[in-house]
C-alpha cells in the first residue's frame, strides 16, 4: 500500500496535529505521512509541533488560494485535514479535495456549529444552554461552516461542576481519538 499523503491545517496550538503525527509514528494510522503542515498564522505553535519531528510545514494566508493548491499539489497530498483550522477553505479547494477534506469541531454537531462557535466559545454555549452532554465531531468540509457530512461522533458527560474550560478539556481529549479514527475510516476505504 503506498503511502498517504496528509496535509494539515492548523492556526494554533496544534493538539490535534500532535495527535496525527503520534498516530503515524506508532502506526496507528498506518502507511501514512504528514507530508506538510500549513497555518494561516505565523506564531501557531503546531508549527513547532511540525519542526521537532522534521515535518514540512509553511505559513500561508488565507486568501492566497494559488499557493494553497500549489503547496498540495507539490506534495502530492491525498488527503486534507482541518486540524483547529480558523479559516474557511476558498472553494476551489473544497472542490479540488472534493470528499477528501476532513474537519474536527468541538461539539455534537449539528448543535453549537456554524458562525461564531469556535473555541471555548463553543463549550460556552454547551453550558449555558444546560445540555447534559457534548463531544467531538468529524466531518467531511463542503462550502459551508461545520455543515459537511458526519463522519464520526463520541461523546462527553457535562457535570454540573463543569467550566467552559474543564469542558473544553475534556472534549479535546476526544477529539484527538476521533480525528485518527475518523483518518482511518476515510483515507483507507
Ligand atoms: C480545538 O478546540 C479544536 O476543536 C478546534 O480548534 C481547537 C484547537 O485545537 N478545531 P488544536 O489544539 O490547535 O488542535
Amino acid at each position: 500500500m503506498s503511502l498517504i499523503n496528509l496535509a494539515v491545517l492548523i492556526s494554533g496550538s496544534g493538539t490535534n496535529l500532535q495527535a496525527i503525527i503520534d498516530a503515524v509514528e506508532t502506526g496507528k494510522i498506518p502507511s501514512a505521512k504528514v507530508a506538510i503542515v500549513i497555518s494561516n498564522r505565523a506564531g501557531a505553535y503546531g508549527l513547532e509541533r511540525a519542526k521537532k519531528h522534521g515535518i514540512n510545514n509553511v505559513v500561508l494566508d488565507k486568501n492566497n488560494i494559488t499557493g494553497l493548491l500549489e503547496t498540495l499539489k507539490n506534495h502530492e497530498v491525498d488527503g486534507i485535514v482541518l486540524a483547529g483550522y480558523l479559516s474557511i477553505l476558498p472553494p476551489e479547494v473544497v472542490k479540488e479535495y472534493k470528499n477528501k477534506i476532513i474537519n474536527i469541531h468541538p461539539s455534537l454537531l449539528p448543535k453549537y456549529g456554524g458562525k461564531g462557535f469556535y473555541g471555548i466559545k463553543v463549550h460556552e454555549a454547551v453550558l449555558a444552554a444546560g445540555e447534559k452532554e457534548s463531544g467531538a465531531t468529524a466531518h467531511f468540509v463542503d462550502n459551508g461552516i461545520d455543515t459537511g457530512t458526519m463522519i464520526l461522533q463520541k461523546k462527553v458527560k457535562v457535570l454540573k461542576s463543569d467550566t467552559a474550560e474543564s469542558l473544553q478539556k475534556k472534549v479535546l481529549k476526544v477529539e484527538h481519538i476521533v480525528l485518527v479514527e475518523a483518518i482511518n475510516k476515510i483515507f483507507y476505504k
